[in-house]
């Protein structure tokens, strides 16, 4: 973390996880847990059904509630998708865009992402964009080639004035779900690499400025060594975000 740079963003992904009731009560455990920690930003990103009442319960605290994901058009026949009119309609301003899990089951390529980037954007919403190498990437040694690509496509067309709403989560995909953390160094290294491009694409007051999260596996015992280094500013969090003393304890190593 750099906080004299940059906010520290400590966010949940809940996946496909909660019903409306369960998130509630889910707000309703964590809320006390995090009360007061001004040091960092909190955000749940939560599915569509579930953003209502975990609205409603967090009115009041510090927690944000955010989608898990927008489609790119204003409108129109795009059967089961969610625009990003209709969030922020819904006080939704935080949202997830690029999650590996929507690239491998749902097709979902970097032209995809950058569309929805730049719709999430227009709209007036603040986008946390992930991305992250493979494991066959990373042991061929190409993670540094990978994640810049990945930055370069992802952000085309997003202007210097607009990456003051832009997140970027570094999830190397084989950390997800798996148990295996990168190691603070390895997540510290693609970090700085990944602002390296935002410097070449924005210069170095906007790389600076902008939070670099790490998401892979990242739980309560782990974070306080991750959230050490300089470049990981965050953290995008699924399981550990499920129970809310894990997430209590990684929003306190933000502190
Ligand atoms: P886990 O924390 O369960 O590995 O998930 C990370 C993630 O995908 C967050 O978006």
């Amino acid at each position: 973390m750099n906080p004299a740079k940059r906010r520290t963003v400590i966010a949940g992904n809940w996946k496909m996880n909660f019903t409306p009731d369960e998130a509630r009560a889910f707000i309703r455990e964590v809320k006390p847990l995090v009360a007061g920690k001004d040091k960092c930003d909190i955000v749940f990103c939560a599915p569509y059904v579930t953003i209502a009442s975990a609205q409603d319960e967090a009115k009041g605290s510090k927690i944000s509630i955010g989608a898990e994901n927008v489609h790119f058009a204003e409108k129109g026949a795009y059967t089961g998708e969610v625009s990003a009119k209709m969030l922020t309609a819904c006080g939704v301003k935080y949202v997830i865009i690029g999650h590996s899990e929507r690239r491998q089951y749902f097709g979902e390529t970097d032209e995809t992402v950058n569309a929805r980037t730049k719709a999430a954007l227009a709209a007036g919403m603040t986008v946390i964009l992930c991305l992250g190498e493979v494991k066959e990437q990373r042991l061929s040694g190409i993670t540094k080639e990978v994640v810049s690509m990945q930055t370069k496509l992802d952000l085309a067309g997003v202007s210097a004035e607009e990456m003051k709403r832009v997140i970027i989560a570094y999830e190397p995909v084989w950390a997800i779900g798996t148990g295996l953390t990168a190691t603070p160094e390895q997540a510290d290294e693609t970090c700085g690499q990944i602002r390296e491009v935002l410097a070449e694409l924005y210069g170095t007051e906007v790389a600076e400025s902008t939070t670099i999260q790490y998401g892979g596996s990242m739980n309560e015992k782990n974070a306080a060594e991750l959230l050490a280094k300089p470049n990981v500013d965050g953290g995008l969090i699924g399981g550990a975000s499920l129970v809310a003393e894990k997430f209590k304890a990684i929003v306190d190593a933000a502190q």
